[in-house]
Formats: C-alpha cells, structure tokens, sequence
C-alpha cells in the first residue's frame, strides 16, 4: 500500500495555514491531499480557519462566530508569518475546494467545539456542489457531529480525531460505524494500525513533521500521513515507495 501525504493545514511549510496561498502550494508541491479547518461566521459562512479566535492568525480579535464575513474580509489572515502575505484573506470553504478539488483526498475537519448550528448540513451541501464525496473524508474531535454526518449521508467517509492513546480505540470507532482512526502519530502503535485495518477502517496520524517519525509510520503501513512539511514527508514517502518495488 502507499501512504498518502497531506498537508496539515495545507502544510506547505513557510506559508501561512489554512490560506489560499497554502493550498495551491500544497497542489504545486504534489500533495496527495490536504486537511483543513471549518467554522461558520456570525452570519453562517462556512469558513477556513484553525483557532476559535482569531487573534493568533488575523489583525483583529474575537471569535470566529461573532464576526460576520464581510468584517472578517477586512482583516488579513497572513501577515502574522509575513508581510509577503497581508493580502491573503480567511477563505471560504468554497473558495479552498475550488482549489484543491483535483487532489486524491481532501480532509475537512469541523472544528467545532462550539456549537455551530447546521455546519454539518452547510459543508455536506458544499461537498455535493463540487461532486466530491468520493474524495473528502470528514473528521472532528466532536464525534456526535459526526454521528450526524453519517447519519445525513452514510456514504460519506468520516474520521473519528482522539488526542489520547485511547483503551480499544478501534473498537470505538468501528461500533459508531466511523470510516478512520485520526491518531495523533505517537499513539498509532502497530496494534492499533493493524486492528483498524483489519475491521476495515482507515488509519490516518497528524501531524508528523520529523523525517524518523515518516519512516516508522511508513513502515506500519498507516493510510494518510499529515504534515506540515509537504516537501519533506512526500520525499521520503517517494523514496520508500521505491525501495517497496
Ligand atoms: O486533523 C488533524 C489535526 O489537524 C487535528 O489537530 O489542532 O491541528 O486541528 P489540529
Ligand atoms: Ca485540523
């Protein structure tokens, strides 16, 4: 099997995550997919971003849900790394598919610990506009939401995120009919790997940005490695695949 490489937030390292101008580099780098984050605007956008606030990313404060679209396309969501990016702006969810809807896998994460009304059904609706249900795997630290997801469409894959090396974590996710594991990569031990497997599910680590850490991943045979080191992990996925052969 080859292990997919996707970039965590778009993960083209030096650019600012969960951009426009992180994703097309991802896609010029040769990602195999991407990762990203959702939340819904005061007025029920559905947008790109990692942090419930977004002081740490953009030139404002405040939550995610308190602004409206039109007030967070004032701010710019790129300087924080570069002033080579203050024209970039916090992208829609629309607007990110538009420009990785040719990669093998895009994994949309709901971020949503706080409650966003509908967001399932808002990113379900996207997904179907863009005919990508066979690509997109939906993951979330919030498992009821993707209760509901499975729910609404069962044919869409979803990934059950843990932070913790959980006791029969694949008997979990198997019993809630979820499709992966989303490991963090220290706990994705070889019994884990092979049992998630073996009930027929995906075994998918984040977020791996050291060169020993890829090839022992690659070595337990894990589906999807994120990083945020693209130009790294895909490297030494290719060299790996080579010596398979
Ligand atoms: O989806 C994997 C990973 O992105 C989860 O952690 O905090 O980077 O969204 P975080
Ligand atoms: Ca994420």
């Amino acid at each position: 099997m080859k292990t997919k490489i996707i970039g965590h937030r778009g993960g083209a390292a030096g650019y600012p995550e969960n951009t426009l101008a992180s994703f097309k580099k991802a896609v010029e780098l040769g990602a195999d997919g991407v990762e990203f984050d959702v939340q819904l605007t005061a007025d029920g956008e559905v947008v790109v971003i990692h942090d419930e606030l977004i002081d740490r990313t953009m030139n404002g404060s405040g939550l995610v849900k308190d602004h409206k679209l039109s007030e967070l396309r004032q701010l710019n969501a790129g300087e924080y790394l570069s002033s080579e990016f203050k024209e970039e702006k916090i992208p829609t969810l629309a607007e990110v598919l538009e420009v990785v809807k040719d990669l093998e896998v895009i994994n949309i994460e709901l971020k949503n610990y706080l409650p966003y009304p509908e967001l399932e059904e808002k990113v379900l609706k996207l997904v179907d506009q863009f005919e990508l249900r066979e690509k997109v795997i939906i993951s979330s630290f919030n498992h009821y939401s993707l209760q509901k997801i499975k729910k609404l469409q069962p044919e869409i894959k979803t990934g059950c995120l843990l932070m913790s090396k959980m006791i029969n974590a694949a008997d979990y996710a198997f019993k809630r009919g979820f499709d992966a594991l989303h490991l963090h990569f220290l706990t994705a031990d070889l019994e884990v790997v092979d049992k998630a497997h073996f009930m027929g599910m995906q075994l998918n680590v984040y977020t791996v940005n050291f060169p020993d850490a890829v090839n022992e991943l690659l070595a337990k045979e894990v589906d999807m490695i994120m990083t945020d080191e693209l130009e790294m992990a895909l490297e030494i996925r290719d060299d790996f695949s080579k010596d398979q052969i």
